[in-house]
């Protein structure tokens, strides 16, 4: 009878055991399936393809922050180490990424300077790819040598500055520049300085004048450094003010202690040195230590703080896209 039991329990056993392999390939198959489906659909991933390029785990960890279509440009190229340098420069523009990448391979310039550079449009000619000032910016609107103004655009808000503070009969400044002129001049009263106006609000033709009296006296070349083209010249905007004192010249004026209480104050009133020393690069201008752009305290506190011009500022924090 035992033998019989037993007998009867080994045949269920051999019946049984097909079925065992079979849920057993099921198992293994499904999780083939799924593994294989996992790999596929890894390697249609950014993180497999970046790394496939050579980037590290971290570095792919920063380029995944990234637009699709940035992604996509990378990976037609080879592994460029400037990438992550470049996500960390403080004024990076993801737009501008292939045009640093391009610029840097053939300049002279750190990577900084070329962020600069291609985020202001300088990597252009001047006055190449010129586009409409934005007129709608109000204090923070562009002109610059990529930047221009229509013909006949004058603010619809402009005031006569008084002889008390200008230079000359007509001097005109927007409502805005008057005002905040006025508490910095009263402020540099305060400390025996006086500030003048030597130019302001110049219409197209005015600048016309200007520009072609430079380009027939010293030559093209020489009137681009220090004049802007009709059009192209912010003293359009009536935002603009060159300043002096009693005695000085434009040569001069830095010399002064005029100049020396800009320096440290203009900012505080809204007003920036829109042509820095040493920035030729990026303003297209030699230095100007007497032309002021008013932009608003806020505006022009950052600049001053962070050492850049209003083209840098404009590129990352106005225009932006
Ligand atoms: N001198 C400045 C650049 C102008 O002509 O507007
Ligand atoms: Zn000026």
């Amino acid at each position: 009878m035992c033998y019989n039991n037993n007998g009867d329990d080994m045949k269920r056993k051999i019946k049984r055991k097909p079925i065992v392999v079979i849920i057993l390939i099921a198992i293994l198959s499904t999780f083939g399936i799924i593994y294989a489906v996992k790999t596929i659909n890894y390697h249609k991933t950014y993180e497999y393809k970046l790394l496939k390029v050579g980037y590290s785990k971290e570095e792919v960890v920063e380029i995944e922050k990234l637009k699709n279509k940035t992604k996509d440009y990378l990976l037609t190229i080879e592994y460029n180490k400037d990438v992550i340098s470049l996500l960390n420069e403080k004024y990076f523009l993801e737009k501008n990424l292939k045009t640093y990448l391009e610029y840097y391979k053939d300049s002279d310039y750190d990577l900084t300077d070329v962020v600069a550079v291609v985020n202001v449009g300088a990597n252009n000619e001047w006055y190449t790819n010129t586009k409409k000032t934005d007129i709608s910016k109000n204090e923070l609107m562009l002109t610059n040598k990529f930047y221009s103004l229509d013909t006949s655009y004058n603010s619809d808000n402009m005031v006569k500055v008084s002889k008390q503070y200008s230079y000359g009969e007509n001097q005109m400044v927007t409502q805005d520049t008057f005002d905040a002129f006025l508490s910095m001049f009263n402020a540099a009263k305060e400390e025996d300085l006086t500030l003048i106006i030597n130019s302001s609000y110049r219409s197209y033709e005015d600048q016309e004048e200007i520009y072609n009296e430079y380009k027939s006296t010293r030559g093209e070349k020489a009137a681009n450094k220090i004049a802007a083209k009709p059009g192209f010249s912010e003293h359009q905007t009536g935002m603009s003010i060159d300043i002096q004192t009693y005695g000085s010249t434009a040569k001069t004026f830095e010399e002064f202690d005029e100049f020396k209480w800009l320096q440290q104050n203009a900012h505080k009133y809204g007003f920036i040195l829109r042509y820095p020393k040493d920035k030729e690069y990026l303003t297209g201008y030699e230095y100007e230590s007497w032309h002021y752009r008013y932009v608003g305290i806020e505006v022009a506190t950052y600049i001053h703080k962070n050492n850049i011009t209003f083209d840098e500022y404009y590129a990352y924090f106005v225009e932006k896209d």
